[in-house]
């Protein structure tokens, strides 16, 4: 059988032969592209994606309970840090991002590490981490690499912007780039769809597909043959991460009842409403749990009731912070666990309609499928949630305005700058509700916390409105 006939017949064994309708009208390069991208994808796991999917149950959630949650105090902080601190110079810490997305909210051109994130010098994202990363390699005379997830239609301008950022000052071999995978999108009835003449509609397969692209792309065994234990990772679209934070490294495998496999850290939700994925304990045949629970699934009741000191009880907002340990990952990359539970979500999906015209659909008309990395929470024996503050460590990009935005994500990040200042005795000009009144950007490689400016009370005071920047 020829590659044509081949891949007919393992189309047809998934009830998906429409796909190849009129291909054979392909001139020979375009037709020997659409079957590579045909054979690249997991159709047989489609089946199993939409009755999974669409059967997914409920789960019972009047068990939940709050999470195992640890509030920093100034003796504990400090004993994490100093555990923390001893992995790092170790060798046994490295960064992970996971930057496959296809950032439609935000609409940049590029991926969305490439979009400009501070608020003076308008520092692309990649580089706020590659300085931090940087920084902490200096602190702690220690080579830190960065594992970074890109999706396969990014991957290449990924690499690219890295190249021609000379990697930020860092070593080149120090980058590892993993391609994630990518899976179709469906209709209702779950054929696949065509975004032009011999090409599939795709999308990657979430940042839940990070276990298996570290596993399938051999980076795990990398990891651990270069002794590497822990993975901090986080989302391309936060400036204000602690790319590697001692404290969290440090009560994620030192906390009492920490199994040190997955840990996430958390922010308070800013009141019930707030759209945001909470952390929670559930009951499992294992024992109690760690899991995220979406806000569109938590119960309104449960997403106002408070505890006993008057906070919301369900209110742990997931920032999507985890460190992750190494054995963890080749623990579940070894089994079936590998491959976290699907979700679909419905979407504008421009595709060729039945006569074979492109159409821009007004409602959402396919299914796109993706995993996501909270599922793998459950999978540990023993998870904690570190508490830690908004204002911060959390400033994400991820719709072009409103909430989430560049300019929401700007103002935290003066908020948080100006109050680092002020903790060394600079003067800072607020507003009437208290946020800052300049724009202030403080460069990783200047500071990586606030106690590292306690030689720059000099500055003495920043004027309102100004631009400043060290
Ligand atoms: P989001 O859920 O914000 O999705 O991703 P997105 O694709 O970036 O943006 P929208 O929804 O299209 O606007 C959260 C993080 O997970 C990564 C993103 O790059 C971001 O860091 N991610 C998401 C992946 O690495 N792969 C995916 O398939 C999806």
């Amino acid at each position: 059988m020829n590659p044509f006939q081949e891949t007919t017949e393992r189309l047809r064994r998934v009830s998906q032969a429409h796909v190849l309708v009129g291909a054979e009208n392909l001139e020979a390069p375009a037709l020997s592209r659409f079957l590579n991208q045909i054979n690249s994808l997991p159709l047989e796991e489609l089946a199993g994606m939409l009755t999974q999917t669409s059967s997914q149950k409920s789960r019972d959630l009047s068990l939940l309970s709050p999470p195992n949650v640890i509030r920093q105090d100034a003796a504990s902080s400090m004993e994490f840090r100093a555990v923390g601190e001893q992995m790092i110079r170790r060798g046994q810490v490295a960064a992970f991002t996971v930057a496959g997305g296809q950032g439609t909210r935000l609409g940049w051109r590029g991926p969305k590490g490439t979009y400009p994130a501070t608020v003076v010098t308008g520092k692309p994202l990649f580089r706020v981490f590659a300085e931090q990363i940087l920084a902490s390699e200096r602190r702690y005379s220690v080579r830190i690499p960065w594992f970074i997830m890109t999706s396969p239609q990014n991957d290449a301008d990924t690499r690219a912007f890295f190249a021609d950022n000379n990697y930020f000052g860092r070593q080149k071999q120090e980058h590892v780039f993993i391609p994630q995978g990518i899976v179709p999108c469906t209709d209702a009835d779950g054929n696949i769809l065509l975004s032009g003449a011999g090409e599939i509609a795709t999308n990657p397969d979430g940042h839940g597909g990070a276990i298996r692209a570290l596993h399938s792309s051999g980076a795990l065994q990398e990891m651990s043959a270069r002794g590497i234990t822990q993975l901090s990772y986080f989302q391309v679209d936060n400036p204000l991460v602690r790319v590697i934070d001692p404290i969290f490294l440090g009560a994620h495998v030192g906390a009492p009842g920490s199994s040190g496999e997955m840990s996430s850290k958390c922010v308070s939700k800013r009141n019930a409403a707030e759209k945001v994925g909470v952390l929670c304990n559930i009951p499992t045949e294992a024992g109690s749990r760690t899991t995220v629970i979406e806000y569109s699934d938590l119960p309104t009741a449960m997403a106002h009731q408070r505890d006993a000191a008057g906070e919301l009880a369900f209110g742990a907002a997931n920032i999507a912070v985890h460190v992750i340990s190494v054995e963890f990952a080749m623990r579940l990359a070894a089994s079936n666990d590998i491959q976290l539970p699907w979700h679909r979500a419905h979407k504008k999906v421009p595709c060729l309609d039945a006569t074979g015209v492109l159409t821009h659909p007004e409602k959402p008309n396919a299914y796109k499928f993706e995993c996501f990395i909270f599922d793998a929470l459950p999978l540990a024996r023993c998870s904690i949630t570190l508490q830690t503050s908004r204002m911060e460590e959390f400033a994400p990009i991820k719709n072009a305005e409103g909430e989430d935005s560049p300019a929401s994500s700007h103002r935290i990040q003066s908020d948080r700058n100006g109050a680092w200042l002020e903790s060394v005795g600079v003067i800072i000009p607020r507003r009437a509700d208290g946020s800052v009144d300049a724009k202030i950007e403080i460069g990783p490689l200047a500071a990586l916390e606030a106690n590292d400016l306690r030689n720059r009370s000099t500055i003495g005071s920043i004027r309102r409105g100004e631009e400043f920047v060290i």
